[in-house]
């Protein structure tokens, strides 16, 4: 898909069909994720891709954002490995699943699919559900699938602040 399509295609979806989303593009967009750039490469991120019934229904528990989604991508990120910035000790943890994230979101858009950002959910309780997830901080759940037929954007996805407020200028 053109890349400016994906951008403007893509908006937060609140309804999801049940129909499942294929192996192959799962695939895809997964590797798209695990070629994101990172601090310094230190690449302290982690992927749950989770597409199995059980698994999805316990998930639930974890969040009020609960939109049928077929399959979940929770990102995580090990502090403890990222890259510290020297000045300030401010650690690179979370931008770097914040990247992961985003090119996950974006792959699974160039792939037809539709797609929510959870990040309104219950870590700890999270960390039960998910094998081997205790030393990670745990970012985000991005909700991936096919839209329902009444799926539309909230209002939200058109308001913005205005290019002023965006950006200064130094020119
Ligand atoms: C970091 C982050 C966390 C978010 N968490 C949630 C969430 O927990 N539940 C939800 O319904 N939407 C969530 N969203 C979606 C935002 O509400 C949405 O992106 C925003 O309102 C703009 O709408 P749009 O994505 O349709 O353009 C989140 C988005 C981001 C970037």
């Amino acid at each position: 898909m053109e890349f400016n399509t994906v951008l403007q295609r893509r908006y937060s979806c609140r309804s999801f069909a049940a129909q499942a989303v294929e192996q192959e593009k799962v695939e895809r967009i997964l590797e798209v994720g695990r070629i994101a750039p990172t601090a310094v490469n230190k690449q302290p991120v982690h992927v749950w891709a989770v597409s199995e019934p059980g698994m999805l229904e316990a998930i639930k528990g974890v969040t009020r954002s609960n939109y049928g989604a077929p399959l979940i991508l929770v990102v995580g990120c090990r502090p403890a490995d990222a890259w510290v910035r020297r000045y300030d000790g401010k650690n690179g943890a979370e931008v770097d699943a914040a990247i992961v994230a985003t090119h996950l979101l974006l792959a699974a858009e160039n792939e037809g699919l539709s797609t929510l950002w959870v990040g309104s959910f219950d870590p700890a309780l999270l960390k039960t559900i998910l094998p081997d997830a205790d030393a990670y901080e745990l970012v985000a759940m991005i909700n991936v699938g096919y839209p329902s037929a009444d799926s539309t954007p909230s209002p939200m996805h058109g308001s913005r602040i205005s290019m002023e407020e965006f950006v200064t200028k130094l020119v």
